[in-house]
């Protein structure tokens, strides 16, 4: 297997700046972030037959980094509810995608010709809620059913993942945590298959929140799971880190143990505060632990196309890390809150919906930037 490069993606765009800080601080000419010189700001989601917006200059003089969805400044290139749905071009050759891109062909996925050893992937973001878990498990399922064997991790003590699959964490004997924590502990004791064909679990539960304390003592403390998931990957395929949202030991380790990196996004203002802060972990990681560490991609959950605020959201994202987003964006959906009521993934439980689709597709992509696809 070629481990090497997912491509394009070795250096993190160096002119991502927090939005957080308490006074508008300057920022760079071009930030992708900058306002657009008499852009006007909107507060109000228009609905999917609204006009398109007026138009903008490009951005590059303005330098106030907005704090609130009110201060934030229209993008420069517009996307119209009409970019919002895919369309063929009169000729059929040109379509849209919900990032405003052309959408390209992704390939048919073709049956793997050989197992192992895993590429590593880690679904990270410190924001809480904005769909790491939810893409885990299904992202996961959506490979499995290509014939590829894969291995999901529970890293959070919350354990939503677990719960996720159908697995009640408080009726664990033996966690992720075991294996961390204890050298006598085997993988193939704590991993299990679920209902999902090709697709097994090593779970978590609250016990995890210890080995972030715990681990502290430890010599090489960053490279615990790398250790402890080395004897594994020859007999996976691909294999789902589903961290907690925070950026503490636990997801150093994931980070450390990874090829590349996910990063689930919620198509709204909040969701980019924080990416200065993960693109800064990200390099320290590379520079000090990983250098193989490599962005997969970013994907936009929870997308309501039918807002201006989801669709400028997404239009700073990828002018922020253009090639690096997902075609593929995730649409908000109740589909989701139920399959985790039901303990299975969004493939099994409503196989043909368009929420399995997006998921599908993101495998698609997902497969075709990872070498070992
Ligand atoms: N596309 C979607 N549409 C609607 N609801 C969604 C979607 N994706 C996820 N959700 C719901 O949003 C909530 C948060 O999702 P999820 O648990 O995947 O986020 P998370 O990033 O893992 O959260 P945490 O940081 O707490 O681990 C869940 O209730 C989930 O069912
Ligand atoms: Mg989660």
């Amino acid at each position: 297997m070629n481990e090497s490069t997912f491509p394009g993606t070795q250096h993190l765009p160096s002119s991502i700046e927090p939005m957080s800080s308490p006074t508008p601080e300057p920022s760079a000419p071009g930030h992708p972030f900058d306002a657009a010189p008499g852009a006007e700001a909107s507060s109000t989601p228009d609905s999917a037959t609204a006009e398109p917006d007026a138009e903008t200059t490009p951005t590059s003089h303005r330098t106030v980094v907005p704090h609130s969805y009110a201060e934030m400044p229209r993008p420069t290139a517009k996307l119209t509810a009409e970019d919002v749905q895919p369309v063929n071009d009169p000729h059929g050759a040109i379509k849209i995608g919900p990032t405003g891109r052309p959408l390209p062909d992704l390939p048919e996925v073709q049956p793997p010709t050989r197992r192992g050893p895993a590429q590593v992937i880690a679904m990270c973001n410190q924001k809480g809620g904005v769909g790491k878990t939810t893409t885990t498990i299904n992202l996961g399922a959506a490979i499995a059913e290509t014939g590829r064997k894969v291995l999901l991790i529970d890293f959070d003590p919350q354990g939503s993942a677990s719960i996720g699959l159908g697995v009640q964490p408080h009726d664990l004997e033996l966690s992720v945590y075991n294996l961390l924590m204890q050298r006598d502990i085997r993988p193939d004791e704590v991993i299990r298959p679920t209902k999902v064909d090709n697709l097994d679990l090593l779970p978590a539960n609250i016990d995890l929140s210890a080995a972030e304390v715990q681990l502290v003592q430890e010599v090489a403390r960053e490279y615990t799971l790398q250790r402890v998931l080395e004897p594994i990957l020859p007999y996976y395929d691909i294999v789902l880190i589903d961290c907690a949202p925070s950026l503490g030991l636990l997801t150093v380790n994931a980070l450390t143990a990874s090829n590349g990196i996910v990063v689930p996004l919620e198509c709204e203002f909040f969701a980019l505060r924080g990416l200065a802060m993960l693109t800064d972990t990200i390099g320290k990681v590379q520079d000090r632990l990983n250098p193989k560490l490599e962005i997969v991609g970013i994907l936009g959950t929870m997308f309501d196309g039918r807002t201006t605020h989801a669709r400028e959201v997404l239009d700073r994202v990828v002018q922020a890390f253009d090639e690096r987003v997902f075609h593929t964006v995730i649409r908000r959906t109740v589909k989701f809150p139920e399959t985790t009521v039901v303990g299975e993934p969004i493939t099994t439980y409503a196989p043909s919906s368009s929420a399995a689709t997006q998921y599908r597709d993101l495998a698609k992509e997902v497969l075709a930037r990872c070498p070992a696809g």
